[in-house]
């Protein structure tokens, strides 16, 4: 596409603009804007960039292994791994209030990035996948007063507490142009097709109180419920899936036992944005096997139930 291919060259000055022979770190996320920010960047500046990938102990399953061997072993990028569940999960003890919870994360993220920026000879810009609907709601919502909805880990709020400067080449971005960026940039298909996923990572989808033990059930569930969606072909027909371990416990019976375990939701929506979205309307055949599928392989769960709320009015993450 020659419109994207020329835009890519102005992207890339851009950076270079800004920039000059200044270090610059970016937050790796393993989604596709963190990703196509971090290649794009690559090819603009080459070694001047450290990536840094932050395991919040809060990623999917396997995502850490995914994100180092693209990276590190692919793209031949320099890349740290910091590996800070610990620090996260001790933040977050006894915190359920949603936006408490985006605001440690998104702190605790700065921190690091600071403390790694020292490490590299003195990085001065901080580079992220910003994308413009990131900038849109958690500024305002339909335009109005400046409302927030949810406080993006990414975005704004933080610069006054921070010595690094912002590189943000997506921010005038949608989605599916970033992903055409991606395309351009060569960036390998099962990353540029990956559904999104969100910085705060399985956090914000724990309501309530986080500990290791609910996390754990919840990467398993998420794991299982995404295999169902990939053998069923699904996954390209999806904006984003994904699974919410509810913090309520119901009873059930497994055998001849009774159970007291955790309601797994789950959700699964279409978009073009991720601004407006519409449930995704699997057959019931589909729900009834990927429910049989999670109860029976993953400990702590007994029961599933689906999410069927569009945006607006329910957003797309639980919190
Ligand atoms: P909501 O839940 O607001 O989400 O409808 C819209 C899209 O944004 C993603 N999302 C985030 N992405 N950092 C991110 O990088 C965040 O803090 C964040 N919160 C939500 C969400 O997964 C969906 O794709």
């Amino acid at each position: 596409d020659w419109t994207m291919a020329a835009f890519k060259g102005e992207m890339m000055q851009a950076i270079r603009d800004q920039v000059g022979d200044g270090q610059v770190i970016c937050g790796l996320s393993g989604g596709v804007d963190s990703s196509v920010a971090a290649v794009l960047i690559h090819e603009a500046i080459g070694d001047q960039l450290t990536c840094v990938y932050v395991d919040t102990g809060m990623m999917r399953k396997g995502e850490s292994d995914q994100v180092t061997a693209l990276f590190r072993d692919h793209y031949d990028i320099n890349l740290i791994h910091v590996d800070a569940g610990d620090e996260f999960l001790s933040l977050l003890e006894g915190v359920s209030d949603p936006e408490r919870k985006r605001k440690i994360i998104g702190g605790t993220f700065i921190d690091i990035f600071e403390r790694e920026a020292k490490t590299i000879g003195g990085a001065k810009f901080l580079a992220q996948g910003t994308l413009y609907p990131d900038v849109i709601e958690s500024v305002s919502f339909d335009g109005g007063p400046s409302v927030t909805i949810k406080s993006h880990h990414n975005v704004g709020g933080l610069p006054e507490r921070m010595d690094l400067e912002l590189v943000e080449p997506l921010r005038e971005l949608f989605k599916d142009e970033v992903r055409a960026l991606g395309r351009e940039l060569g960036l390998h298909k099962d990353f540029v097709e990956r559904h999104p996923f969100p910085g705060p990572g399985l956090a914000i989808r724990c309501p309530g109180e986080i500990t290791k033990a609910r996390l754990d059930i919840l990467r398993e569930a998420d794991a299982v419920y995404l295999d169902q969606i990939r053998k069923h072909g699904l996954y390209n027909d999806i904006w984003q899936a994904f699974a919410v371990l509810l913090p309520v416990q119901t009873v059930g019976v497994m055998g001849d036992s009774r159970t007291y375990d955790y309601v797994l939701a789950l959700r699964a929506v279409t978009s073009t944005d991720g601004m407006t979205a519409d449930y995704y309307p699997y057959s019931h055949d589909f729900l009834g096997e990927t429910a049989t599928r999670i109860i029976n392989e993953v400990r702590g769960v007994n029961r599933v139930v689906y999410d069927v709320t569009s945006k607006p009015p329910g957003t797309i993450e639980w919190e």
